[in-house]
C-alpha cells in the first residue's frame, strides 16, 4: 500500500503520513488533535530558535512541551551558528524527542539572516551544521528544505547529498524557492531529482490538499512519505482519509455535523488546558476550517468578533444549531 511504512534508522513511521512543522499551529494541543484523529505517522514541533533555547526563554521552553502520546515526535530547530545549533540538538535530544530536524526552508526576512532558507545560500557553512549536530546527537537527525534560494539558484540535490554525506538520515522537500514564498505551485519534478539523487527516505512536501494529490506525488516522484501542511488545519481529516483512500480506492467526506464536532473538541481541548492566547488560536483555526463549511463567511465574521473563549464556543453553538436544522 502506499506510503504504508517509513523507517527513520529505527523510528516506525507508520502510516509514511507526516504532519508539517507550522509555527503558530502545531503546538501540542493541534498535534494531539490530528493524532487523536488517525493516519498520521509523525509529527512535529514548530521550529524553535537555538538561541532562544541557549537562552532559556520561555517561548522556546513552550514550543518544546510535548506528551508522551505524541510519540513519535520530530523537534524542529532554526539558527545558523554551528556550535549553537549542535548544544541545542543535545538539549532536543535530552527533552526525549525521537528526531532533531534542521529547518532550512523558512522564507520570513528575519529568519533567513539566521538560519532558515538563507542557509541554502552558504553551503559551506551549511556542511559544517550538519556536521557538528550529526556529531552532536545520537538520535536521528533530518533536514527539511525548501528547493533554493531563487529559480536561478536551485540547490535541493546538492544539498540532499551534502546532508546524506553529512550522516542526516531523512530529508523533507518543499520544492518552492525563498523568493517564491508560499505563491505558484510546488514544483514536484525538484523531489523526484532529490529522490534519484540519494538513498536517505525522501519525504514530499507541497501542495497536498487532497488523497488524490498524495497519491499523484507518490507516482510523480516516487517519495517515501507525505508531508502535509496547510491541509491540516483545513481538513483535520486528510491523514486518515489518505490511509482510508489507498486502501480501498475512496474515503468518507466529513458531514456538516461532524465538523460542527470537531471544531467543539479541538476548541474544548484549548480551553481545557488553559492554551496561552487560545481566543487568537480559536480564531484562527475558525479562519482555516471553515472554508468547507456552508456559510463558513458568516461563521468566521461571527467568530472574528468575539472577545472570549466562551463567546467563541456560543457563537460556533450558535451557527451550527441553525445549520444543522436546515439539513
Ligand atoms: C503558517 C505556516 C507556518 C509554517 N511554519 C513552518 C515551520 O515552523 N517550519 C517549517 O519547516 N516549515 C514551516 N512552514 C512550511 C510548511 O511546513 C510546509 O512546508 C508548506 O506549508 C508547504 O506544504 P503545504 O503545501 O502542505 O502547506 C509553515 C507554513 C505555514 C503555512
Amino acid at each position: 500500500m502506499m506510503f504504508e511504512e517509513l523507517r527513520i534508522r529505527h523510528v516506525p513511521i507508520r502510516p509514511a503520513h507526516i504532519l508539517a512543522p507550522m509555527a503558530g499551529i502545531t503546538d501540542t494541543v493541534f498535534r494531539r488533535f490530528i493524532k487523536h484523529l488517525g493516519g498520521c505517522g509523525l509529527i512535529m514541533t514548530e521550529f524553535v530558535s537555538s538561541e532562544g533555547m541557549l537562552r532559556q526563554n520561555i517561548k522556546s521552553r513552550r514550543f518544546l512541551y510535548y506528551l508522551e502520546e505524541e510519540r513519535p515526535i520530530t523537534a524542529q530547530i532554526f539558527g545558523s551558528d554551528p556550535n549553537h545549533l549542535a548544544d541545542a540538538a543535545r538539549m532536543i535530544e535530552d527533552l526525549g524527542f525521537d528526531i532533531v530536524d534542521l529547518n532550512l526552508g523558512c522564507p520570513a526576512k528575519k529568519v533567513v539572516k539566521c538560519g532558515g532558507s538563507g542557509l541554502l545560500r552558504d553551503l559551506p557553512l551549511l556542511e559544517r551544521i550538519f556536521k557538528k549536530i550529526r556529531a552532536a546527537v545520537c538520535i536521528p537527525f533530518t533536514t527539511k528544505i525548501r528547493s533554493g534560494w531563487s529559480d536561478e539558484e536551485i540547490v535541493a540535490v546538492t544539498v540532499a547529498r551534502m546532508a546524506e554525506e553529512c550522516g542526516v538520515e531523512a530529508i523533507a522537500v518543499h520544492p518552492r524557492t525563498r523568493a517564491q514564498g508560499y505563491s505558484g505551485r510546488a514544483k514536484w519534478e525538484i523531489i523526484a531529482q532529490v529522490k534519484s539523487a540519494v538513498r536517505i527516505p525522501v519525504i514530499g512536501n507541497g501542495d497536498v490538499m487532497k488523497p488524490e494529490d498524495a497519491e499523484a506525488l507518490a507516482v510523480e516522484t516516487g517519495c517515501d512519505g507525505v508531508m502535509i501542511g496547510r491541509a491540516a488545519p483545513s481538513n483535520p481529516w486528510i491523514f486518515r482519509q489518505m490511509t482510508e483512500y489507498f486502501a480501498t480506492g475512496s474515503y468518507a467526506r466529513p458531514s456538516e455535523a461532524d465538523r460542527y464536532e470537531l471544531i467543539r473538541s479541538y476548541y474544548a481541548m484549548l480551553v481545557e488546558e488553559d492554551t496561552p492566547g487560545s481566543v487568537g488560536k480559536m480564531k484562527q483555526f475558525a479562519g482555516w476550517f471553515t472554508h468547507g463549511v456552508r456559510n463558513g463567511a458568516e461563521l468566521r465574521r461571527s467568530v472574528q468578533s468575539a472577545q472570549s473563549t466562551h463567546e467563541v464556543l456560543e457563537r460556533v453553538d450558535d451557527f451550527f444549531a441553525v445549520q444543522l436544522q436546515q439539513q
